[in-house]
């Protein structure tokens, strides 16, 4: 289920904000009848109708991205930053799956497909995500532990991780450190450093599940084959 702003805005003929407009105004009709209801749920399988004309199901795009530096994770940045779907060329209204902090490379997945995304962000969705981070200070066998065994982030125990110190620089005082969670807090590689005592100074995500960046450049997309949008429906349908 989804809510009916969201719908219209996922359809292509205008924002989420208008489309809350628009049903407000009385404008738009779900199987015949005036809804004004702005958190009413739709399944997507109603005729909506807006001004009197049906909605079209837009075709699904998705696409995988290697995120660079510098740009935000969202649709619509208030300071007017570049965000992520401004760096890919399509005439669809998509959006991020999840998000990466603005300082944070790496895949991340964009589509206009809500049902696919709600698929993924859903909590209870198990997908492996392998991150490198490069933090200040040398890690030691007790932190790597605690890392792997879950520590407080707030308030809560983060879930077992995996974790390979891949390099250390004892020069310039720094350590490489893989870290594969499946959990999709805000900022939780950075908490989780935190939470043991270091700072994050670079961060990127080398892989979404079975989907790595190796191939793309920073700022590169491509499109997800229909063979791997369908397993990873397949993977979310499992692991919920
Ligand atoms: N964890 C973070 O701290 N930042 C990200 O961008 C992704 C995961």
């Amino acid at each position: 289920m989804e809510r009916l702003q969201k719908l219209i805005a996922a359809s292509g003929i205008t924002s989420r904000r208008k489309a809350e407009e628009l049903i407000r105004e009385g404008r738009v009709k779900v199987n015949g009848v005036v809804v004004k209801e702005l958190g009413t749920k739709v399944t997507g399988k109603e005729e909506i109708m807006v001004d009197g004309v049906a909605l079209s199901k837009e075709e699904k795009v998705y696409f995988l991205l290697n995120k660079p530096r510098g740009v935000v994770t969202t649709t619509d940045d208030d300071k007017k930053r570049k965000t992520v779907v401004d760096l890919i060329e399509t005439d669809k209204r998509i959006y991020p799956v999840g998000r990466l902090d603005y300082d944070t490379t790496g895949a991340l997945l964009l589509t206009n497909d809500g049902d696919f995304a709600n698929h993924l962000m859903h909590p209870s969705f198990h997908i492996d995500k392998v991150y490198l981070a490069k933090v200040k200070g040398i890690l030691k066998g007790e932190q790597i532990n605690a890392l792997k065994n879950g520590v407080l982030i707030d308030g809560k125990k983060t879930e077992k991780a995996r974790v390979k110190l891949r390099k250390v620089d004892h020069k310039k005082n720094t350590s490489m450190v893989e870290l594969t969670i499946h959990e999709g807090h805000n900022h939780q590689v950075k908490k989780m450093f935190e939470a043991i005592g270091f700072e994050v100074e670079k961060l990127t995500r080398l892989r979404f599940g079975f989907l790595d960046v190796k191939k793309l450049k920073s700022g590169e997309y491509r499109p997800l084959t229909p063979k791997e949008v369908a397993q990873l429906y397949a993977l979310s349908n499992q692991e919920k």
